[in-house]
């Protein structure tokens, strides 16, 4: 894969002139600066502490950051942190730098950033280079065709600093092609990442980034929908590598006593499943297989298959350590920065800071049956007899998700007049086969009254991991040409058939339209520990469900555009009129949502926002629909279809 250009890429960042060790001057592209050469090794101070995990041990100091004021840069408080900072406004700033501008740092300081860093800055080289004439020193046929088929593979663009996998927010400007003379640019990739490993370089980057007005980007699976993790001319935190996971056996804390997981920000689900197997505990997590469980899943308040049973991700974390706007590196609890801790456990990512690690709660073993089948319409059953028997299933909808019951299932349209449905699948936790089957004996017999024939597939598991592992396949990324949105239908519309028979219809609309329908039998439980910022409207919700649009692969920017504009402003329109104060899941969302505000964040907004300033009052944190985006805007983009390749400026 593309992955080892990257430590190349790092050695042979620039040309120096003069071996630093025993120089006291460097130089690069004619720029000199002195430098009082011990002080570029590392910055970083060990900190011992035993509640800390080896990433956080290596942290940057106020002592530190006094040395670098040897370095005779034209400014030399390019590390410092910001303590203090008045509450200015950010846009005062002006658009963030961008490559090329005078006031962009010189390569020199690029240099310097990297030995203080302990060289982890890549510079980089976008994943699909090897196919490009234009990029020589990358391309690489045989590197390319394995590029090119591994693409729609998660693992291919988590290994990397920069790629994302929806590359339709990143510009498509560097796509894997058999085209060598085609051009390959960075488009929204950044232009420079931190592989970090310790907190120290976390905080390099935070200070670093905001002293320069630099655009700021943090990536850490790239699984983002909507190209939260990345931004053209940006500097990057990759937090991948963050991936120490610890048992605490017993946390005592003023809400929980008991045992409790410690796990770096870049943990993916697959991974953190695996050590609570072999710890004998269960952790809620996503379903998705790679999965950032820490960063952005987290953030975004986090869905789970034991959702229903056990509430959102965010409702299990106790504890956050966080380097801040200011480039301070604090805790978030119940007990210290509590504010803090409510805007991090669903104000999304990237918005308060860099999440360096989370602690949360976990729950002891418990079974699992899991239930698959499908039916579609033949020449034995009409789309009428199908809709009735989709329509069945939603009379079910509270009671199952009462019971714990987490279904993903899809109704879609295959042909002329032609649907399908399918049930992939229905994750009962905690129940026994013939549970499950004594709870869906009143749905299965409707649907035999129909004529609807269907052949369940039924497996009990002896804990989550086994379960999860053998029904949520590993994903498909990496695809243009696809658009999805969501709604999160209230439980009230279950209140009576005038009202359910209403959300019934308008979601059957969409999918007769032609939109395809993916939806989550879902509800987000609330324990003691659920004060946190997670959309509101998730507590009311049975019903996450997900609207895609798709356009043939070869289409032109105004097929996109007028087919993303229909499912946002035409079929969501039919979803938002049957609930008009509900709201949508931000991480699984259309980047167009009207009033995003109040459908990501509720009531919470205005806290938020005000978290937000108080915070990071110099805007360095930014996401698309993230709180504040509103005072931001990429130049140079086409309505409908928003990317992250243009400069950030000020509204
Ligand atoms: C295949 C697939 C399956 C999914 N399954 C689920 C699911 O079951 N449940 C669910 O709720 N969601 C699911 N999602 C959505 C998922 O929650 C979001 O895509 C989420 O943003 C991914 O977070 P990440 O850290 O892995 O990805 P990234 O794209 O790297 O990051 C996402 C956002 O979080 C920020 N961020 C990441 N790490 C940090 C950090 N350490 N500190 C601060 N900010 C950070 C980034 O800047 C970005 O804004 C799925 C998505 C995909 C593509
Ligand atoms: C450095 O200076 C030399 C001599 O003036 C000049 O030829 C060269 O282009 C300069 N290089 C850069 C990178 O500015
Ligand atoms: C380098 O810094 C150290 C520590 O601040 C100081 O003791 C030393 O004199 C400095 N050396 C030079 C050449 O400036
Ligand atoms: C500052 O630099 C001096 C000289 O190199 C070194 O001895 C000292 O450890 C440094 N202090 C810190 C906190 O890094
Ligand atoms: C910031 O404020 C705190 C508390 O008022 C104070 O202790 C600290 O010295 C201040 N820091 C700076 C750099 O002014
Ligand atoms: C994906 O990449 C791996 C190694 O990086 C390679 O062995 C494999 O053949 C690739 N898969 C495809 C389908 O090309
Ligand atoms: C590549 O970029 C160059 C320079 O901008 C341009 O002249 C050329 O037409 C581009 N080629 C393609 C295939 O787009
Ligand atoms: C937890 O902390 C509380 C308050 O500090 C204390 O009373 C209690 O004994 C502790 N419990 C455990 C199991 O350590
Ligand atoms: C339709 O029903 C007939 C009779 O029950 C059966 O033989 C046939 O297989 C069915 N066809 C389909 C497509 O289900
Ligand atoms: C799991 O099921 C058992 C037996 O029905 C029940 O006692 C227990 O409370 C359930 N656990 C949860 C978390 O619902
Ligand atoms: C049905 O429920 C909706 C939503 O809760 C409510 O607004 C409406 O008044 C109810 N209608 C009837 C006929 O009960
Ligand atoms: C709701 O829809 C069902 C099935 O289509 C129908 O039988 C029922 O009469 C409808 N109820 C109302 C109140 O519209
Ligand atoms: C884009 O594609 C559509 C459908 O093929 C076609 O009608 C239209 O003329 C194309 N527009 C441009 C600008 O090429």
């Amino acid at each position: 894969m593309g992955v080892s250009s990257y430590a190349r890429v790092a050695a042979s960042l620039l040309t120096v002139s003069s071996v630093i060790a025993q120089s006291s001057t460097i130089t690069v592209d004619n720029q000199t600066v002195a430098v009082n050469a011990s002080t570029l090794s590392p910055a970083v101070a060990i900190v011992s502490d035993e509640d800390l995990s080896a990433p956080e041990t290596l942290q940057l100091t106020d002592a530190v950051v006094a040395n670098l004021t040897s370095i005779d840069l034209a400014n030399a408080s390019l590390f410092a942190f910001d303590d203090n900072a008045t509450s200015i406004d950010a846009r005062s700033l002006g658009c963030k730098v961008f490559p090329g501008d005078q006031a962009y740092p010189s390569t020199l300081v690029w240099y310097i950033f990297d030995l203080l860093l302990g060289q982890s800055l890549i510079k980089t080289v976008p994943l699909a280079a090897p196919c490009y004439n234009d990029w020589p020193s990358e391309e690489n046929a045989a590197l390319c065709t394995t590029i090119t088929n591994n693409w729609t593979d998660s693992y291919l663009h988590e290994e990397d600093p920069t790629s994302i996998m929806w590359p339709l927010y990143q510009g498509r400007t560097c796509m894997p092609t058999d085209d060598p003379t085609a051009n390959c640019t960075l488009g929204a990739y950044p232009s420079y990442a931190v592989n970090v490993s310790s907190v120290a370089q976390i905080q390099l980057a935070v200070n670093f980034a905001r002293n320069a007005n630099l655009r700021l980007v943090v990536k850490n699976t790239g699984h983002d929908f909507n190209g939260k993790s990345a931004g053209a001319g940006a500097l990057s935190i990759w937090t991948h590598h963050l991936r120490d996971i610890t048992y605490i056996p017993e946390y005592n804390s003023t809400i929980y006593t008991g045992k409790a997981v410690k796990m770096g920000a870049g943990v993916r689900a697959f991974e953190i499943y695996t050590a609570a197997q072999s710890l004998g505990v269960t952790v809620v997590g996503g379903e998705g297989r790679t999965v950032g469980v820490g960063g952005g899943f987290l953030a975004g308040g986090g869905h789970s298959p034991l959702s229903s049973l056990y509430g959102m991700a965010a409702d299990q974390v106790l504890s956050i350590e966080v380097v801040t706007p200011d480039g301070r590196f604090v805790t978030a609890s119940l007990e210290e920065n509590p504010d803090l801790f409510w805007g991090l456990r669903g104000g999304g990512g990237s918005t308060f800071g860099v999440v360096v690690s989370v602690t949360a709660r976990v729950y002891p073993v418990l079974p699992v049956t899991v239930m698959t089948f499908s039916f579609a319409t033949s020449t034995n059953l009409t789309s009428t007899t199908f809709w009735e028997g989709v329509r069945t299933y939603f009379d079910y909808f509270v009671e199952y998700t009462d019971a714990g019951i987490y279904a993903y299932f899809s109704t879609i349209l295959t042909g002329a007049d032609s649907y399908s449905f399918g049930m992939a699948p229905f994750f009962a936790p905690n129940k026994t086969v013939s549970e499950v089957e004594a709870l869906v004996a009143p749905w299965f017999d409707r649907l035999a009254a129909l004529g609807i024939t269907i052949t369940p597939v039924i497996n009990e598991y002896s804990d989550f991991y086994d379960a999860w592992w053998a029904n949520f396949p590993l994903e498909t990324v990496g695809i243009t040409n696809i658009k999805t949105a969501s709604r999160l239908f209230p439980k009230s519309n279950w209140a009576n058939d005038t009202s359910l028979n209403a959300t019934f219809d308008a979601i059957k609309t969409t999918v007769e339209l032609g939109g395809s329908f993916l939806a989550f039998n879902i509800a987000a439980a609330e324990n003691d520990n659920s004060d946190n910022s997670v959309n509101p409207a998730w507590r009311g919700t049975c019903l996450h469900a997900i609207l895609a649009t798709l356009w043939d692969s070869s289409a032109n920017d105004t097929t996109i555009v007028e087919a993303s504009e229909t499912l946002t402003y035409d079929w969501m329109q039919k979803w938002r009129d049957v609930s008009p104060n509900a709201g949508a899941y931000m991480s699984e969302a259309d980047i167009s949502e009207p009033n995003f505000q109040q459908a990501f964040y509720g009531t919470n907004y205005d806290r938020l926002y005000a978290l937000k300033q108080q915070y990071d009052p110099k805007s360095l944190f930014y996401t698309p629909t993230g709180v504040g985006s509103e005072n931001w805007y990429i130049t140079g983009q086409l309505t409908g279809l928003p990317t992250q390749n243009g400069r950030l400026c000020p509204v």
